[in-house]
């Protein structure tokens, strides 16, 4: 992996929170560079959703910036959070860093969002709101991320695989990724 992140701003914040050399930065910036550049291609191939593609970028590389506060040692984060909560603990790390717009891309992007129903059906260790996508660069990096796990970095889904991982979530979960399939494809 050749690590380059074109944003300042974005180098700098995973510089800060992931400073060292580890397998857990490698991954980090390997599976958001991959989440950036299908994220761009999208914006580029789709001028008619006049995203910010500046901002997409820099939000798609910042999306994941929480996870090393959370328990997943499969993707070596050895920190004490249930790993659901990695979007929120994202977003509160970069409100402080001043960047609300892209906190919000980080606490929308699990599943195809997280609504209070789930929260509340499943018991999820997250605040009763709803975490769904709402601006067109939150949805597209919600999108481009389920294309990239974070345990097989080398990998691409398709598009079938991409709807299976997505149906222990739901019917409305599967309906709402082929709903952007057809959008962004
Ligand atoms: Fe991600």
């Amino acid at each position: 992996m050749t690590e380059h992140i074109e944003s300042a701003v974005a180098a700098s914040i995973v510089a800060k929170y992931y400073p060292d050399n580890t397998p857990l930065r490698t991954i980090l910036v390997t599976h958001s560079q991959s989440v950036a550049r299908m994220a761009m291609d999208v914006a580029r191939r789709h001028p008619e959703l006049a995203a910010d593609e500046t901002f997409l970028y820099e939000a798609a590389i910042l999306h994941d910036i929480g996870i090393f506060r959370c328990n997943a040692p499969g993707i070596c984060c050895t920190g004490t959070e249930p790993y659901i909560r990695h979007g929120i603990l994202g977003a509160e790390l970069l409100r402080a860093e001043g960047l609300p717009r892209h906190a919000r891309v980080a606490e929308r992007h699990t599943g195809t969002g997280i609504t209070v129903e789930a929260i509340r059906q499943q018991g999820l260790p997250l605040p009763l709101r709803d975490y769904s996508p709402e601006t067109i660069e939150e949805q597209i990096v919600c999108y481009a991320d389920k294309f990239f796990s974070k345990t097989h970095l080398e990998r691409e889904r398709t598009p079938q695989q991409v709807l299976q991982s997505l149906a222990k979530f739901g019917p409305e979960s599967v309906a709402r990724m082929q709903q952007w399939m057809s959008l962004f494809s």
